[in-house]
């Protein structure tokens, strides 16, 4: 086969996965490559309506083009902006933002909201790690899944893992490829709380007395905790029976301490989450009378917030582990007007759905990237003066707001970006509706 031509172009825009998008004749996209820069790519993988091409070269660089902090950047897939300054890349997602909800809502709200910015570095408190043992090498390679292969990256360190974690990288590899069960550990998920580092292993088989000691030190050596996990998320358990202090983190403006479980779903970046909270408390304009309900509520983030505001918030969520540690932070935390409950909504509720009772003036919600599309109907009938939504994927939201505001009269109040995930192509935002 031929190897396609090199050709010059100038770069229009970004995809959703933040590559230089080229138009004029079949588009291309290209990895590396921003918007107004000349390049040199070339053609590499044809799919129906585009081309994937790598960039040659960079002719004429954009004044928004940084170089990236991270060495693995390009390879490594946990990042793919990088290379874009960091305001530049908020403004590129309230593009992104902004053109869903034209195109798939047509809507505009009626006052856009500052991105609500944090840090950019050593902000991700949460991650999923693969582990792989390279013969060839023999060696432990353990990071994020590269950018173009379902390969894990060969990582020394991690410029966008919390503390303690991204300078665990080295040491975990070096620590695993010492195990007799060195080619069983596929997998390490990563928490990190404000007292205390976890670290999930995932064992396909039992580590024997040698390779225990070895954790045992490291765990004592790195100053972290360490979990097995030989089977679903059920079997998670600490290396050694030792009663540890539940991982927690803290709201402080709200004086909250909300305890979690290290495979447990919490907000990636802490320092935004706190200020989204905060946001999200303001936005809604709570009084003492309000009763709140705080749909898909994980372990109470927003809904113990939200009951230090208001006379009462109700939590929804479907897993059950989710509402038992809501439960057990509501106690913790002193708060008798928070109630929570199971429910699965990606099914539409029943009226009689006992979390559907009682009327609410404020409804927030903040599904997982699918959307809420199931409960839009059931909000509507409790005609709350303001509904906030929490989003992580705009398609779905835009998709949303169409039904709210078009079928059921909310209006598009205000919307904003949320810098929850620097220097990855994940936009999360925020929309809030009232009710005319
Ligand atoms: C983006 S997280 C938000 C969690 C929480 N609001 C927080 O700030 O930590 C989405 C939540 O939706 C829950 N979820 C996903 N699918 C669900 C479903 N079908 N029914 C109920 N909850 C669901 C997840 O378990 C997760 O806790």
């Amino acid at each position: 086969m031929s190897v396609p031509a090199e050709e010059v172009a100038i770069v229009s825009a970004l995809t959703h996965e933040g590559e230089g998008v080229v138009r004029g004749g079949k588009t291309a996209f290209v990895a590396g490559a921003l918007p107004g820069e000349r390049i040199r790519f070339r053609r590499t993988r044809r799919h129906r309506q585009h081309d994937d091409a790598e960039l040659l070269e960079v002719l004429e660089a954009s004044p928004l083009r940084v170089t990236p902090r991270c060495a693995h950047f390009g390879i490594c897939g946990g990042c793919v902006l990088q290379h874009l300054d960091p305001a530049a890349q908020l403004a590129a997602k309230e593009t992104e933002l902004r053109e869903a909800l034209a195109r798939v809502a047509r809507v505009e709200p009626r006052r856009w909201l500052a991105p609500l910015a944090g840090p950019v570095w050593g902000y991700r408190r949460r991650a999923r790690l693969g582990a792989k043992y390279v013969y060839r090498k023999e060696r432990v390679l353990v990071g994020f899944r590269e950018r173009a292969a379902p390969y894990v990256a060969d990582l020394a360190g991690c410029e966008v893992l919390a503390s303690p974690a991204g300078a665990l990288i080295a040491p975990l590899a070096a620590l695993i490829a010492r195990l007799t069960i060195r080619e069983q550990l596929p997998q390490i998920e990563v928490a990190v709380a404000d007292n205390g580092t976890a670290l999930v292993l995932r064992v396909l088989e039992a580590p024997g007395a040698a390779d225990l000691a070895l954790l045992r030190e490291f765990a004592a050596s790195h100053r972290v905790r360490v979990y097995l996990q030989p089977a679903g998320l059920a079997s998670v358990r600490a290396l050694d029976e030792a009663p540890a202090a539940r991982l927690n983190y803290a709201l402080p403006e709200f004086d909250l301490t909300l305890e979690f479980l290290p495979t447990d779903f919490i907000q990636v970046n802490g320092a935004v989450n706190a200020a989204l909270v905060a946001r999200a408390v303001e936005l809604l304009e709570l009084t003492p009378a309000a009763r709140v309900l705080d749909l898909f509520c994980g372990l109470g983030n927003f809904t113990l917030a939200l009951a230090r505001r208001a006379g009462a918030a109700v939590g929804v969520e479907g897993e059950t582990g989710l509402i038992e540690r809501a439960r057990g932070n509501a106690v913790l935390n002193g708060l008798g007007n928070a109630v929570f409950h199971v429910a699965d909504l990606a099914a539409e509720p029943a009226d009689a759905a006992p979390w559907l009772k009682g009327g609410y003036s404020h409804v927030l919600l903040d599904p997982p990237r699918t959307g809420a599309r199931a409960v839009l109907g059931a909000i509507a009938r409790l005609a709350p003066a303001r509904v906030l939504y929490i989003s992580c994927h705009p398609g779905s939201l835009a998709r949303d707001l169409m039904e709210l505001v078009h079928q059921h009269g909310f209006t598009l109040e205000a919307a904003g970006v949320v810098d929850m995930f620097a220097h990855t192509a994940h936009v999360e935002s925020l929309a809030l509706l009232v009710r005319p």
